[in-house]
C-alpha cells in the first residue's frame, strides 16, 4: 500500500460508506515471499498468490464466526478489474500479446475456492468515474488516481524489501502532496514515484553520497491503454526533487519520466 494507505481507506469505506471492513496486516508475509525475487512477472504472481491466501484465510475465520452465530459461508471475492486490465494480461480472439499479467485477471491462483465477480471488467476508466458520479460517490475516491492490483511492489524495481518500501512510500507521498498543493491532481490522471534501484554519486552538505534513485511519472489519458507523460511547470518539478533529496534518506537523485504508452506502460514492472 501507499503511506497511509491503509487508514484512508479505512476512513473512507467505514466512516464515509458505512462498509463492514476488516483489514488484515500481511506486510510480513509478502515480504518474506517476494526476499530475492526480481523478475516483475515471477513478483506480480507471488503476490497475487499472496493476495489469494490471505484473502482465504480471513474468509475462513470469518466463515467460522459466521458459522458460530448460523450466519452464511463467505462465496464470493468482489474485484475492481478494468477492461484494460483484461485487454493487457490475456489475450483473446486475436493476437495480442499478454503485456503484463495483471494481478486480479491472470496473476490470481487456478484453484481458489472463492466465486470471482468483477462487475466493472467491461469499463474504461473514465466511465466507472462516470457511474461513481452519477451513484454519488465521494469526490475524493471517484477522483483517486489507480493503484494496481500488487501495489507498490512493482513500483520498486528489483527486490523489495522493507526499507525499499519505505524510500518508495515517502518518496510518493512527498511528490502526490506537491501535486495536490498545485492543483494539479485532477488534471493528471495517474500520478506516482518509483524506486530505481541504481546508485549513482551525489553530495550532501560536504559529504560523497551514493544512493539511490526515484522516478517520477505521471501520465494523461482517458483509457489508461495509451498515455501521454505530464507536462508539470519546472519549478514545481524542481521543489519536488529538492524535497525528495532532502527529505528521503538513500536517494540523491530524482528523475521524470518521459515516456509515452507505448512504447512504456504506465506502470514499470
Ligand atoms: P500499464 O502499466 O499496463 O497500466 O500501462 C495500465 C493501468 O493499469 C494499472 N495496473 C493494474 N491494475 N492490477 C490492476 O488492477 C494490476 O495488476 C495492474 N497493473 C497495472 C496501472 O496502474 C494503470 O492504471
Amino acid at each position: 500500500m501507499r503511506h497511509n494507505e491503509c487508514a484512508d481507506a479505512k476512513k473512507m469505506l467505514v466512516d464515509k460508506m458505512g462498509i463492514n471492513l476488516k483489514i488484515a496486516d500481511a506486510s510480513d508475509r509478502f515480504l518474506a515471499n517476494l526476499a530475492g525475487k526480481t523478475d516483475p512477472e515471477q513478483k506480480r504472481k507471488i503476490i497475487g498468490n499472496t493476495f489469494i491466501d490471505v484473502f482465504e484465510e480471513e474468509a475462513k475465520a470469518i466463515d467460522d464466526a459466521c458459522a458460530a452465530t448460523g450466519g452464511q459461508p463467505i462465496e464470493f471475492l468482489l474485484q475492481g478489474t478494468l477492461y484494460p486490465d483484461v485487454i493487457e494480461s490475456i489475450s483473446f480472439k486475436g493476437p495480442s500479446a499478454t503485456i503484463k499479467t495483471h494481478h486480479n485477471v491472470g496473476g490470481l491462483k487456478e484453484n481458489m475456492k472463492l466465486k470471482l465477480i468483477e462487475p466493472l471488467r467491461e469499463l474504461f476508466k473514465d466511465e466507472v468515474r462516470e457511474l461513481g458520479r452519477l451513484l454519488g460517490m465521494d469526490d475524493e475516491l471517484v477522483w483517486r488516481h489507480p493503484f494496481p492490483g500488487p501495489g507498490i511492489a512493482i513500483r520498486i524495481l528489483g527486490e523489495v524489501t522493507k526499507d525499499q518500501v519505505a524510500i518508495a512510500r515517502k518518496a510518493d507521498y512527498i511528490y502526490i502532496e506537491e501535486i495536490k498543493k498545485a492543483g494539479l491532481y485532477r488534471q493528471i490522471a495517474q500520478a506516482y514515484a518509483a524506486l530505481l534501484p541504481v546508485k549513482a554519486v551525489g553530495v550532501k552538505g560536504d559529504k560523497r553520497t551514493y544512493e539511490q534513485m526515484i522516478c517520477l511519472r505521471a501520465v494523461e489519458t482517458s483509457d489508461f491503454m495509451t498515455a501521454d507523460w505530464f507536462d508539470f511547470p519546472a519549478p514545481l518539478l524542481k521543489k519536488i526533487s529538492s524535497r525528495i533529496c532532502n527529505e528521503v534518506e538513500g536517494v540523491n537523485r530524482v528523475v521524470y519520466d518521459i515516456s509515452s504508452k507505448p512504447p512504456a506502460t504506465i506502470e514499470l514492472e
